[in-house]
């Protein structure tokens, strides 16, 4: 079974540090690939943490995981997670398994983050626990609950 995991942080999240930190916290997004590239080394895992502006490129490298044929995704979408019914169908289109991952809990805040596109497809949900989220799934993934 490959020991890899792709990590896929979508729109707005290389801004993390800077961006709401009342919500999103003060942490970054590269201190975040670090902490869970020492976990992943733990558990025996090997991680490629990305981070996009860009829709496409989120469905590009999903078709990617699978092509390549890692054990999973970790998915934060950031705002796409909410309209982007591309990504739903590729994470229906691919065999790879995809566990949502949010900082924050969006069902906690305004309406509009109340649905998740991404949630309708994902093996499993981590939101709420700021970059634990991120370790939290990775040790989903490490203990085969995906
Ligand atoms: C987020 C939650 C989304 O609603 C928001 O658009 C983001 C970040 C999170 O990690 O809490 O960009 O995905």
């Amino acid at each position: 079974m490959s020991k890899s995991v792709l990590i896929l942080n979508g729109p707005n999240l290389n801004l993390l540090g800077l961006r709401e930190p009342e919500i999103y916290g003060s942490v970054t997004l590269d201190e975040i690939a670090g902490m869970l590239e020492d976990r992943a080394r733990e558990l025996d895992l090997e991680i490629d943490m990305r981070q996009t502006n860009h829709e496409g490129m989120l469905v590009d490298w999903l078709h990617e995981a699978q092509a390549k044929g890692v054990r999973a995704v970790l998915l934060n979408a950031g705002a796409y997670t909410h309209t982007s019914i591309a990504l739903l169908d590729a994470i229906r289109a691919i065999r790879t398994p995809v566990v949502e991952v949010h900082l924050s809990d969006p069902k906690t805040r305004e309406n509009f983050r109340h649905t998740s596109y991404i949630g309708m497809a994902a093996a499993l949900t981590f939101e709420g626990h700021g970059a634990d989220s991120y370790r939290m799934a990775l040790e989903a993934v490490a203990a085969g609950q995906v």
